[in-house]
């Protein structure tokens, strides 16, 4: 909690963008594309990563130490690009953060999917995004009329990192998740989780066209538009500048790195 971090209003400040690691580089990739003018410095929480199997009290923990990290470098924003930590820390980030415009990657595909009228969604996350159950319960709570199916697809996280992608090994994992009853005829998947965009047309071929496949990067871009113009923090830039920083730099890192953000980039290593 934090009152000795300068905030500061300067339209043309950076946004700070955090992940546990680097899946949260789409989301990334997502803002450039649709916030051009904007600047963001994003950071990796990879020393920590995954954060996918740890207790929500330390996902909170390390979720405050790269907020303090990414305000003291006078953000005007902060966009939590990774839904565990936006499941488990978000609420408490609002709680010591309150002047700061905080934005997590859950909420713009909550109010998306609570539009449909009424159906069967099913999520696929990390352990700790289904169990927090926030997905679920914020979806109901906008609209009690969807039925609901959550299920932790962990290794799906690990085949990404490895490079399996459209790989015989990645779809029988996607087919041994989701061949079943409960994610059968499913209006909508959500795919609740940075690294699972990258499988997004494999899934869709799992399911044949039948199930719209949603992923958050773009759904979050926009939102984030929204909520910079509310708050009138939309940046006067032509073009945005960008600092990539993560917590311990492998050479493994900055390979996959370039999956995600779909460019070479360069990673800065801070030890939080
Ligand atoms: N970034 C995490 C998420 O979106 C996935 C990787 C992890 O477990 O840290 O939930």
């Amino acid at each position: 909690m934090l009152t000795d971090v300068l905030f500061t209003k300067d339209l043309n400040q950076p946004i700070g963008i955090f992940d546990s690691g680097v899946g949260g580089l789409t989301v990334a990739s997502a803002i450039k594309k649709k916030l051009p003018g904007e600047s963001f410095i994003y950071f990796g929480d990879t020393r920590h990563s995954p954060y996918g199997e740890k207790s929500a009290e330390t996902i909170r923990r390390y979720s405050d130490a790269i907020s303090r990290f990414l305000l003291s470098h006078n953000c005007k924003a902060l966009v939590i690009a990774c839904n565990t930590a936006s499941a488990l820390a978000y609420t408490q980030l609002k709680k010591d953060y309150p002047h700061v415009p905080i934005i997590n990657v859950i909420d713009p595909v909550v109010e998306y999917v609570a539009r449909f009228e009424k159906g069967k969604i099913g999520i696929i996350a990390t352990r700790a995004t289904t169990s927090s159950g926030e997905y679920k319960k914020r979806l109901l709570l906008k609209n009690p009329n969807l039925s609901i199916e959550a299920k932790a697809t962990p290794l799906l996280v690990g085949l990404v990192e490895e490079g399996f992608i459209d790989t015989d090994l990645s779809k029988g994992a996607i087919k041994a998740y989701l061949n079943n009853k409960r994610f059968s005829q499913l209006d909508a998947l959500i795919l609740g989780c940075t690294h699972f965009p990258l499988l997004q047309p494999e899934i869709e071929a799992f399911y044949g066209g039948e199930t719209t496949v949603i992923d958050s990067p773009e759904l979050v871009a926009e939102y984030l538009d929204g909520a910079l113009s509310k708050a009138k923090l939309l940046s006067t830039k032509k073009q945005g500048d960008y600092r990539f920083y993560v917590s311990e730099k492998t050479p493994a890192f900055s390979r996959i790195a370039k999956n995600f953000f779909g460019e070479n980039i360069t990673l800065k290593e801070k030890v939080l």
